[in-house]
């Protein structure tokens, strides 16, 4: 079959490389994609927020299977005009990738669901942010009800930096902000892939979203990841889809707008037992890279079985861990420097059990790969154990050569 991919970060670059790999894609189309997309498929220019076009691409390139990587295209309603088309596609309608796009709506659904997550109030008002602040107490979690690209959130100890924080989000007019009792204890991230009815979680992984070591300094797209987790509780996936999973999806398809494609589960694992933190409606980067490395069930029949309700009862994973390791560009998180050339990548992929993904990579015309993003390209490494799969990223990444560039050196230490 044809399939049509959506996006052009890492995590697309981790998909290319996980449909490519599946016999049955016979045809892999990346829009637009990256340099490392176009080692394994074809990258092809397409408005992904347009989904007109997007539906119309699909049909010209006779894909029998649509993969929406980001957010923005299915909150466009992008996975609506492709099934309209009567093509499959891997991605939740605009009605349900509101799981994502509404932190409000998300609670509401779990609330329906009994669904277990942070005590919070939706406030439209800074006075009633100030009333719900005094509730829950500090430290203080307000968030922005919509989309942010990671900037929306702000945990603090500060009562006048929280009501910076909701006074900045809700001059935007109709604006939300929420404001949450506070979690503790370590966040874990689960992929469910759902057919609508159906749940099936694939293997847990933790990313580290802070710039620098010891998570600190400001919050990024994520700097790193690796999967499984070896400190986990055995039980995790089934207790997140008989906790979680199983009860939003059931609870959408109740609503008459069911879930369709991957129900990403952010979680804590609180004193008090599992709770969510958010919803994404998409494949999360870059915990993709270090989940998809170890996937041995091929992943377009995986894809079109949850787009067409014939999803796979169990997925099969190769022994072993997978650590990623993400280069920044200079200046990253604020303004990155783009158009340094980038070089080393041939001499990492040569570590055996290593390869490189690309992120913010451009090839120049005379072939020269250049930066053109703040996350640049990532590391991964495979192992028997999370240490060793670490010591080959780490390795990998010490050919990559990038002015300006750094990157965390603590990903998955001491695991
Ligand atoms: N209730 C909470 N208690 C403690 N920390 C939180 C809470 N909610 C969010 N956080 C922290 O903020 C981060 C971002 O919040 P999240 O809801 O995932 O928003 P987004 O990913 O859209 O920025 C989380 O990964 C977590 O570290
Ligand atoms: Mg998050």
């Amino acid at each position: 079959m044809n399939v049509l991919l959506l996006g052009n970060g890492g995590r697309e670059h981790a998909l290319a490389l996980a449909l490519a790999a599946d016999p049955s894609v016979t045809g892999l189309y990346a829009a637009p994609g990256n340099p490392g997309t176009a080692q394994v498929a074809r990258n092809i220019d397409l408005d992904i927020l347009d989904p007109a076009a997007v539906a119309a691409k699909a049909r010209e390139l006779e894909a029998a299977l649509v993969v929406v990587g980001p957010e923005a295209p299915l909150v466009a309603g992008v996975a609506d005009a492709v099934r309209d088309a009567g093509i499959a596609v891997f991605g939740p309608s605009q009605d349900a990738a509101r799981l994502e796009g509404s932190k409000a709506f998300a609670k509401d659904v779990m609330k329906a669901a009994a669904v277990p997550t942070a005590d919070a109030r939706t406030c439209t008002a800074l006075a009633e942010v100030e009333a719900a602040l005094d509730v829950f107490g500090a430290p203080h979690v307000v968030k922005d009800d919509g989309l942010a690209g990671g900037k929306g959130v702000v945990v603090t100890g500060s009562r006048a930096e929280a009501l910076a924080h909701a006074e900045a989000c809700l001059a935007r007019p109709g604006a939300a902000v929420l404001v949450e009792e506070y979690l503790d204890g370590p966040e874990i991230s689960l992929f469910c892939l759902s057919d609508g009815a159906r749940v099936l979680p694939l293997d847990p992984a933790q990313d580290f979203k802070r710039i620098h070591d010891g998570q600190q300094g400001p919050n990024t797209g994520g700097m790193g990841a690796y999967s499984p987790l070896p400190w986990a509780p055995a039980d995790i996936k089934e207790q997140v889809v008989r906790e979680v999973a199983q009860p939003v999806v059931d609870e959408m398809a109740r609503r008459g707008t069911p879930f369709v494609g991957l129900l990403y589960c952010g979680l804590a694992l609180t004193s008090k037992g599992l709770r969510v933190v958010e919803f994404n409606v998409r494949f999360g980067d870059p915990e993709t890279q270090s989940v998809l490395a170890r996937l041995a069930t091929p992943l377009g029949q995986v894809l079109y079985g949850a787009a067409t309700g014939d999803m796979p009862e169990t997925l099969e994973w190769r022994d072993g861990a997978a650590v990623t390791v993400v280069l920044a560009a200079h200046g990253y998180p604020g303004s990155a420097r783009t158009g340094d050339p980038v070089t080393g990548v041939d001499a990492a992929e040569a570590i055996e059990n290593a390869h490189v993904i690309h992120a913010g990579t451009a090839l120049a015309a005379d072939g020269t790969l250049l930066s053109a993003g703040g996350r640049v390209l990532a590391a991964v490494g495979l192992g028997a154990t999370v240490a060793e799969a670490r010591t080959v990223a780490y390795e990998a990444m010490s050919r990559v050569g990038l002015d300006g560039s750094h990157h965390r050196s603590d990903i998955a230490a001491g695991i």
